[in-house]
């Protein structure tokens, strides 16, 4: 059985990601620094896989605890990489907070694994990276742009350092996987993307609006060159993007990759404005939501969808979840976690 180490294993993707990962036969450990999660996660883990993770609180900006943790925990074969900060709006105001957190646990991280025989990294990118492409869908051939925030530069860097650092080290691969916009959460409702203050993202505020927490979805101008003014994105369930971390780490580690370092899109393929996100959920939640059309956000692209080819020819992945499927099981999350936080 192979030993897979999640760093940011108790967040949103990263506890999506162990369930799959479990399932799959892997044995799993994550470490984490609980800054924007809940160690409650486990729990949910174990419900659904009857498994509980190894779980140790780390903080992976620290190289020697780092160091203690590898030497604690020998025979680690392969790391998911999800630990890192990941609000854009929060990065702009503390852009230093953002370059060292993302940028120092990798290298520690990365430094580690040079020298142990843990050589398998999947990194979690984001399609920040394109900015605005100037064609759609956009591929991985796509040049990387400026990025719109500190966040999206993280993302830019550390792909970087990925790739010089195989190239140098020799016995090191990886593959970046690219998320366009993970949406959802299981389909049993027991994990699930847990709120933090205002959401920043589209479909937490539609649930939490359409739950009776928010007033209103402010959608954010429908001034923009698409076919209904709104922007557009390609939304994916979070557990297809679980199961494609599966489909990548099996990829290393049985030597199937045709590069060092190999970059992925993960995305549906598929462009969906927010009114038409809107709409969508109206439908399946039977309900009407109540929104109203603002100004742009600024640091908003207009529209992105992604150019799937490469992950489902090469990679052997496909998005498998409807879109309806997606927003029903963000909704029933939002319904549950309510009624367990009423039941506490
Ligand atoms: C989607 C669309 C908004 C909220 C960001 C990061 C990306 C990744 C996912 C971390 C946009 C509109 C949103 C609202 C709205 N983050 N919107 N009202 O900005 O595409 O991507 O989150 O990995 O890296 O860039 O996602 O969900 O914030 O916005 O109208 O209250 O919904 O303008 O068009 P985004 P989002």
């Amino acid at each position: 059985m192979h030993n897979i180490l999640v760093t940011g294993g108790t967040g949103y993707i990263g506890s999506h990601t162990a369930v799959e990962l479990i399932e799959e036969g892997f044995n799993v450990l994550i470490a984490d620094n609980l800054s924007n999660s809940d160690i409650t996660v486990l729990d949910g883990i174990e419900e659904i896989t009857g498994v509980r993770p190894l779980f140790e609180k780390t903080d992976l900006c620290d190289r020697s605890s780092l160091k203690e943790y590898f030497n604690r925990n020998p025979g680690i074969d392969a790391v998911i990489h999800f630990a890192a900060a990941k609000a854009v709006g929060e990065s702009v105001e503390n852009p230093l907070m953002y370059y060292r957190n993302n940028l120092v646990s990798l290298i520690n991280l990365l430094e580690e694994m040079e020298l142990r025989s843990s050589g398998s990294l999947v990194f979690s990118s984001s399609c920040t990276v394109y900015g605005q492409p100037g064609k759609l869908p956009v591929t991985e051939e796509a040049p990387v742009k400026k990025a719109e925030s500190p966040y999206g530069n993280t993302k830019k860097i550390s792909e970087d350092i990925i790739a010089d650092t195989v190239k140098a080290a020799g016995h090191l691969r990886a593959i970046s996987l690219r998320y366009f916009n993970p949406i959802g959460a299981h389909h049993t409702a027991l994990i699930g993307e847990l709120p933090r203050g205002v959401p920043d993202n589209l479909v937490p505020f539609i649930t939490q609006t359409a739950i009776g927490i928010r007033d209103e979805l402010k959608v954010f101008g429908d001034d923009y060159n698409t076919p209904d003014g709104s922007c557009i994105r390609d939304y994916l369930h979070v557990t297809d993007l679980a199961r494609a971390h599966v489909t990548a780490i099996k990829r290393l580690l049985h030597d199937k990759n045709s590069k060092d370092y190999e970059v992925f899109n993960l995305g549906t393929g598929t462009g969906v404005s927010v009114l038409e996100m809107i709409r969508t959920f109206e439908k399946v939640a039977s309900m009407k939501l109540r929104y109203r059309v603002t100004d742009r956000r600024p640091g908003d692209i207009e529209q992105v969808w992604a150019d799937t080819t490469l992950a489902n020819s090469e990679l052997g992945w496909k998005a498998g979840h409807s879109l309806e499927d997606a927003l029903a099981s963000a909704w029933k999350w939002e319904k549950n976690y309510r009624q367990l936080k009423k039941n506490k």
